[in-house]
């Protein structure tokens, strides 16, 4: 039987998820949420996803301005073994107590603390630690950038240390609020949060960050430093290592592909639904070797990374799959993401 999941915020996020969801052959998508009779909710109409609403004033205000309500959230956790809460940042922890009182699974967001579920998920990383739980958190679009490249390094080679400048899109796409127009703004709180949640997921990497936020709204920019402690590992072993991991995947400034509006543009080229680009993206030509330092830039697209994790992390609480390598394919061939 299919895992009956639920989408509790329809944004940025949870749309993306829903669709994911949607398009898994073990899962069902029983119902997504909205609180307003935005052109989201038409989305969710036309797409045939369960709409529901936080209450029913919000379901009369839908259902007069045309659109198909099933019901309420109260309504939609009887009916499902997970939900996925993709609200906005902290109004996950007031919702915890909603999937409490329904006695239902939930999967929370990187904009949640770590202690909203005491497990913080990365495929490659947390997929056994997940398995039957019954709460857990997806890490951000940044976090799980960085865990994606720094988990198998540090597998192969030891990382002794790690520093990451991370170049922040300053809004997305369709936000209407953002960084201002013409200038970069420094994270004043050091270290950032960045590198203290990459050691929620992998607790023994020795990892700071920093971080600005400029005015664009396509990806982030990550510069990585990682000093490994084994000795003459080469840029070509560093690459190869890389090239075996799903969701990781290169681009080449040789290539004609210097910026991360390029890199969107392949997105659109592939035919990835929304121009979506999952996958942790490498400059081939920007990862270099010197001594024990290596020096790499990789691109987050801040929307899209974190989709696949959730499909992993549901299939992993649901216990229906216990090898991760084989959950994170069947996710991948279903997405149309990989090399
Ligand atoms: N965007 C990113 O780059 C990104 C990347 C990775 C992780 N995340 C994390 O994912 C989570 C969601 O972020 P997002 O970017 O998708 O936010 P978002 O675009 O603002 O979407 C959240 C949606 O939740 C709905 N909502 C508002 N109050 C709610 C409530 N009480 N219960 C349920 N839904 C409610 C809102 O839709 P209506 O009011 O119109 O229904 C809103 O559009 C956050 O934890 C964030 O940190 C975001």
């Amino acid at each position: 039987m299919p895992a009956r999941i639920a989408v509790n915020g329809f944004g940025t996020i949870g749309k993306r998820v829903a669709r994911a969801v949607k398009l898994q052959d073990d899962m069902e998508l029983v119902g997504v949420t909205k609180t307003r009779p935005t052109y989201e909710a038409s989305i969710a109409n036309r797409e045939g996803m369960p709409l529901y609403t936080l209450d029913e004033k919000q379901m009369k205000v839908m259902e007069e301005q045309g659109f198909r309500v099933e019901g309420v959230l109260q309504d939609l956790l009887t009916k499902v073994d997970l939900v996925v809460d993709c609200s906005p940042n902290g109004v996950g922890e007031e919702n915890k107590k909603l999937y409490e009182e329904a006695g239902v699974k939930a999967i929370f967001q990187g904009g949640e603390e770590h202690g909203i579920a005491g497990l913080s998920f990365n495929a490659f990383s947390s997929y056994d630690l997940a398995q039957g739980r019954k709460w857990a958190r997806v890490v951000s679009c940044n976090t799980t950038g960085l865990i994606r490249t720094l988990y198998p390094l540090d597998r192969m080679f030891k990382v002794e240390e790690a520093f990451a400048a991370i170049v922040r899109r300053g809004a997305d796409p369709a936000e209407a609020k953002g960084s201002a127009l013409n200038a970069v703004e420094p994270s004043l709180h050091l270290p950032t949060h960045h590198g203290t949640d990459v050691r929620t997921v992998l607790p023994g990497l020795n990892i700071s960050t920093m971080a600005v936020k400029v005015p664009t709204t396509n990806m982030h920019v990550h510069c990585i430093h990682a000093k490994l402690r084994k000795k003459g590992v080469k840029t070509s072993d560093v690459l190869s290592l890389w090239d075996q991991m799903p969701r990781i995947r290169f681009v080449s400034g040789k290539h004609g592909i210097r910026t991360s509006g390029q890199i969107m543009e392949i997105a659109r080229d592939l035919g990835r639904h929304s121009g979506d680009f999952a996958e942790t993206i490498v400059w081939e030509d920007g990862t270099h070797i010197d001594g024990e330092s290596l020096y790499y830039y990789q691109a987050v697209h801040q929307e899209s990374d974190v989709i696949p994790e959730n499909i992993d992390c549901i299939r992993s609480m649901m216990e229906m799959e216990k090898d991760a390598s084989r959950s994170i394919r069947k996710t991948d061939r279903s997405l149309g993401i990989g090399k």
